[in-house]
């Protein structure tokens, strides 16, 4: 997947597919094409086994947050050393300074609380990847809250035959 292999363990999570995967990938890489450059601080929050962390091309400094252990363990796994793994729960991550923040959360979205992280972190691009429909809208409205503009919306249609979808939306300060 995206030109590498992945240890995904038992209870980690991983997309669908591994095409899904990869079309989210691109999706995330097109949204961000250019502005990737090599001081560039890039945190992958809900970063699962590290695939938005180790796919991006990142030469800039790297974290990726994540509160499920044996997820954590496999991006150490997967992603190379200079790129950090944070074992915890994005609500009580410490902030730290960055330009780019990778928000893939699980279905409840992210929440005042992680909003409240991301706004901290003084990021100027949150790529939001939501697969609640709901969730994200109501992400992307405190997120429009706390300074940003929406750019882009992409929806993927991930799940084939079911009502689920995939939302990539991208905003910016
Ligand atoms: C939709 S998955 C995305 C994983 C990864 N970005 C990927 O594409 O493979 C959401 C991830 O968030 C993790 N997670 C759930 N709640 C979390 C929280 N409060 N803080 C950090 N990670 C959390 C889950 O364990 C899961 O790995």
């Amino acid at each position: 997947m995206a030109g590498a292999r992945w240890r995904v363990s038992g209870p980690s999570f991983f997309q669908a597919s591994p095409e899904g995967a990869e079309l989210l990938v691109e999706t995330v890489r097109g949204a961000l094409a250019g502005e990737m450059g090599a001081e560039t601080v890039l945190a992958d929050l809900y970063s699962g086994v590290g695939l938005f962390a180790g796919s991006l091309a990142a030469s800039g400094r790297v974290v990726a947050v994540e509160s499920a252990s044996a997820a954590v363990a496999d991006a150490a796994w997967n992603l190379p050393p200079q790129i950090e793994t944070v074992l915890c729960a994005v609500e009580r991550w410490p902030p730290q300074r960055c330009d780019v923040i990778v928000a893939d959360p699980a279905r409840r979205g992210l929440g005042p609380e992680a909003v409240g992280v991301v706004a901290a972190t003084g990021a100027s691009t949150v790529v939001l990847i939501s697969c609640d429909a709901a969730a994200g809208a109501r992400d992307v409205a405190d997120l429009v809250g706390v300074g940003f503009a929406v750019d882009s919306v992409t929806v993927l249609d991930l799940f084939p035959q079911t009502a689920h979808v995939e939302i990539v939306s991208v905003l910016r300060r």
